[in-house]
């Protein structure tokens, strides 16, 4: 399979590092404006060639597959180009910064007969993947999520990317991260009494750096109702990424490829590309045998209305 890599910073080299180790695929064309970023990620993982135009490299018969890695705004509408040029896409999340236009992607792909993929990366780590075999054959029965992702102050003081001149959204990035835990661990649903209360906007970004937002669901795995929790920060001094979730069986907390209970450790994963291999692994799968990934398009709408909702409420609130 031929792959055109779109974008050349932190996420596209974890992509080239994965696909490069992965049997029948060629690293093709890279795509990005700044020509010396390309050429570097060029020589790095032995691309063919580099292009600073998106429709140039889309022309392109030998491309079958686009894999997205550029800053959010683009996502949408460069997986949509993508997509009409006749490739599967594999995009980084968010997938689009509103539930319309995350719609008008799912309809693309299905009337192109075209495979879109999201990274929801954190699904295939070694703890969230035994964490959902625990509550898929009933052992496990949660009634509570608690997802917190506390980052370290952005304004002024940090950007996360490797490239600067874009700032990341805390909502539609990391809170789609969570969102998708959620559905991943109680099972896709429509969020019932949701409520969001937002911080205020930094005023250097014109963006709150703050926001909790709680809903109920019932979750089509189980059957149980079950508690969300979700709380973002991006003005912590210590950062934390984790899931606590309370079962009626124990508690459970997956972080950073782990899964924990009180007793100690269930499932250690280090730090590393395996979570990487996983995802990209089942991309191609789901290319080659012409079905849906894993990471189906139910759940990411799913996710997506969600932070559509949370996101709303922050609008109603600036609009006064
Ligand atoms: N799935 C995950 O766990 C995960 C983790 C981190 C980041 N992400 C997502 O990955 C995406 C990329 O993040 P990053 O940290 O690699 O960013 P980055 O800033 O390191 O890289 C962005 C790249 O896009 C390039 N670019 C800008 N405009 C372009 C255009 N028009 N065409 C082609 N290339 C263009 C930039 O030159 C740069 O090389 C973000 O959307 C982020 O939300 C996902």
């Amino acid at each position: 399979m031929r792959i055109c890599m779109v974008g050349s910073g932190r996420m596209a080299n974890a992509h080239s590092r994965a696909l490069g180790e992965l049997p029948d695929v060629e690293l093709h064309t890279v795509v990005d404006p700044d020509r010396d970023y390309a050429e570097a990620l060029r020589e790095r993982y032995g691309y063919r060639r580099t292009l600073p135009d998106l429709d140039e490299a889309l022309a392109q018969e030998a491309i079958d597959a686009v894999v997205i890695c550029t800053p959010n705004p683009l996502h949408a509408p460069q997986s949509a180009a993508a997509l009409r040029a006749g490739k599967h896409v594999l995009c980084e999340i968010p997938l689009a910064l509103s539930l319309a236009d995350t719609e008008e992607l799912a309809h693309l792909a299905e009337a192109n007969r075209r495979c879109l993929m999201v990274c929801h990366t954190e699904r295939f780590e070694a703890g969230r993947m035994e964490l959902r075999r625990r509550i898929a054959v009933g052992e496990f029965h949660p009634v509570h999520v608690l997802g917190r992702y506390y980052m370290l102050r952005r304004g002024e003081l940090k950007t996360e990317q490797a490239r600067e001149g874009w700032v990341d959204n805390m909502l539609w990035h990391h809170g789609c991260h969570v969102v998708d835990a959620v559905m991943d661990i109680v099972g896709t649903h429509e969020p019932i009494d949701l409520h969001a209360q937002w911080g205020p906007a930094w005023p250097s970004l014109d963006l709150p750096l703050d926001v909790d937002v709680h809903w109920r669901a019932l979750s089509p795995i189980t059957g149980d109702e079950v508690l969300v929790t979700m709380s973002l920060s991006h003005h912590a001094q210590w950062a934390e990424h984790d899931y606590h979730v309370i079962g009626l069986e124990d508690d459970l907390l997956a972080d950073h490829g782990a899964l924990r209970h009180q007793e100690g450790v269930l499932v250690e994963e280090s730090a590393g590309s395996a979570r990487i291999i996983r995802q990209d692994t089942e991309f191609l799968a789901a290319v080659r045998e012409s079905r849906a990934p894993e990471v189906d398009m139910a759940s990411v709408l799913a996710t997506m209305g969600v932070l559509q909702q949370a996101w709303e409420v922050w609008l109603r609130r600036e609009a006064g």
